[in-house]
């Protein structure tokens, strides 16, 4: 499994294959979840990831890249190229009646527009109270995988239902979506992965494809057939640490699949491929089953490094200066004018988008230049859900209002830090300088101009912010449907079936 001769192979005769100037590029994006800073192999030699460490070596690792830190808000960034406080959507969804509102318009919608195939697999997260909030109505052309957050990985099931459904055409719904029962018993990374073999073959080579691959891995629950574990028995000896290091070694895995997969039909050589995870590792909170943001301080669910800055890698042949660490300050949000006016070279027309928060960085990133994106937000819109904060970064200084969130205590060093810092007044601001502190170590004290043009800054954000969403009163509570092979998961509030 730690083979990966294809992979030499491949660096050695791609080129040959160059594609004509004209053509847009393929953009394949992975979603690895609750993906540590410290868990991908060019970081961490314990843990073996051939793929992400050829996209290492020959490609564009992210350095400054930062993401909300937990799952729906980012992906909701990823979709919209919007941030928390303007979709309202600050924390993971619950089985509530909201999603990513319909006016949202996403990225793959926009990529339609410039003639891709859009295909999305695996987690969705972004709300089925309706059919109308499902993938293939969001302006995907399939869909296979999950709607909620996490669930087990082999019975697909989640929330006392079995979640896990076909859907093969655009604006698929009722009577078209299939609910994947043969399924049972099978990985979802490799399910996943075959998936995405079954797009790219099926797929017509001289039109440009947008591939959203949102792996289960290497969320919780800690579940993975032993046979990625074994080969970790005698390189790491905590039990936790090692069934998720196998998680990781599934996922790369699958991606080196997909990678072959579109070096085989000649894709490749024109393809965008980007990594991301979606919030730093959880350590404690949120679901912590092994991953690591060392030397960060703290994790997901947190404003901390830990919980933010996040592991993200952009494999792109075609374009040229590959093979360095971008230093440009990026967020989540920036991908979708940086993949639909950078990549795709396709004009994003006033009005056709909410005012995006993101900004295109296409040209920065591939060309190694330093990034226009000055300042990030972190903050939350309502702080009555979600994690502490808010948080600003300018330049190279972070203000962290409150405590920053989270109990993490992966580094050594975090116990009697915090005592320090007193994490249990969470009123005051905390002003850090990541240039010489990128652990947050230290804070800085006797910066009081500073703090108070950030607090500024802060409330000026705030002021713009829209309302957390919160579940529609006119539906029914959620709960699952009733079938023979039994309850599974689905739209719970479809006007049809509201009975008033
Ligand atoms: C990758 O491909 C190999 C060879 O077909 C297969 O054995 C393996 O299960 C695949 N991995 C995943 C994660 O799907
Ligand atoms: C593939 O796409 C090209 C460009 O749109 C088109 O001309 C061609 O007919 C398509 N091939 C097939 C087999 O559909
Ligand atoms: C694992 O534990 C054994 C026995 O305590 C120890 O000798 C070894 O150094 C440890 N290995 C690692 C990689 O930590
Ligand atoms: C934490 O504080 C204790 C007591 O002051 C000290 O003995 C210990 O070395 C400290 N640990 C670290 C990692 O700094
Ligand atoms: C920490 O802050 C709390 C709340 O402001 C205060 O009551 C407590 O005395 C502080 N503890 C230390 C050790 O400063």
């Amino acid at each position: 499994m730690f083979c990966s001769g294809w992979l030499v192979w491949f660096t050695r005769f791609a080129l040959v294959f160059l594609p004509s100037e004209a053509a847009k590029p393929h953009i394949i994006f992975h979603v690895i979840d609750d993906f540590g800073w410290d868990d991908p192999g060019f970081r961490n030699q314990q843990i073996s990831t051939p793929t992400l460490n050829m996209f290492h070596e020959k490609g564009i690792t992210l350095n400054q890249y930062y993401v909300q830190p937990s799952c729906s808000p980012s992906r909701a960034t990823f979709m919209s190229g919007r941030m928390p406080l303007h979709t309202g959507i600050n924390d993971w969804i619950p089985n509530k009646a909201y999603g990513l509102p319909l006016g949202e318009t996403t990225l793959p919608q926009l990529l339609s527009t410039a003639g891709y195939k859009c295909h999305a697999v695996g987690k969705w997260h972004l709300g089925f109270f309706q059919t109308e909030y499902t993938p293939t109505f969001r302006g995907f052309d399939s869909f296979y995988g999950y709607y909620e957050g996490s669930e087990d990985y082999f019975k697909h099931v989640t929330s006392g239902g079995f979640d896990l459904h076909r859907e093969s055409q655009p604006r698929c719904g009722p009577g078209c979506t299939q609910l994947a029962w043969q399924d049972v018993n099978q990985y979802s990374t490799n399910l996943f992965a075959d998936e995405a073999l079954r797009i790219i073959d099926r797929h017509n080579a001289s039109e440009p494809l947008f591939l959203y691959q949102a792996w289960q891995g290497v969320h919780a629950p800690r579940q993975v057939p032993e046979y990625y574990v074994e080969p970790y028995l005698h390189r790491i000896n905590d039990t936790a640490r090692r069934a998720f290091a196998g998680m990781v070694t599934a996922v790369d895995e699958g991606i080196g699949n997909i990678t072959k997969a579109l070096e085989e039909k000649k894709m490749l050589a024109n393809s965008v491929v980007i990594v991301t995870t979606d919030n730093g590792g959880p350590i404690v909170d949120c679901a912590g089953i092994g991953a690591s943001n060392r030397p960060l301080r703290g994790g997901k669910c947190s404003l901390w490094e830990g919980g933010t800055r996040g592991t993200s890698l952009l494999f792109a042949p075609r374009y040229a200066q590959q093979n360095f660490a971008w230093q440009g300050l990026m967020h989540g949000a920036d991908w979708l004018p940086t993949l639909v006016e950078g990549a795709a070279e396709q004009r994003i027309l006033p009005g056709a988008t909410k005012p995006l928060d993101g900004m295109n960085v296409w040209k920065q990133l591939i060309g190694n230049l330093p990034s226009p994106r000055r300042e990030l937000y972190y903050g939350l819109s309502d702080s009555s859900v979600g994690h502490h904060g808010p948080a600003l970064r300018s330049g190279h200084w972070k203000l962290i209002v409150g405590t920053g969130g989270g109990s993490g205590d992966h580094p050594p060093w975090w116990r009697n830090f915090s005592k320090l810092l007193n994490l249990t007044d969470d009123h005051r601001p905390r002003l850090f300088n990541l240039q010489e502190d990128p652990e947050e170590r230290c804070e800085v004290i006797g910066q009081d101009e500073r703090v108070s043009s950030m607090l500024s800054t802060i409330h000026a954000y705030q002021a713009s912010s829209v309302p957390q969403r919160q579940g529609d009163p006119s539906c029914p509570s959620f709960a699952p449907h009733k079938s023979f092979e039994g309850p599974w998961l689905g739209p719970w509030c479809d006007v049809a079936e509201v009975v008033v």
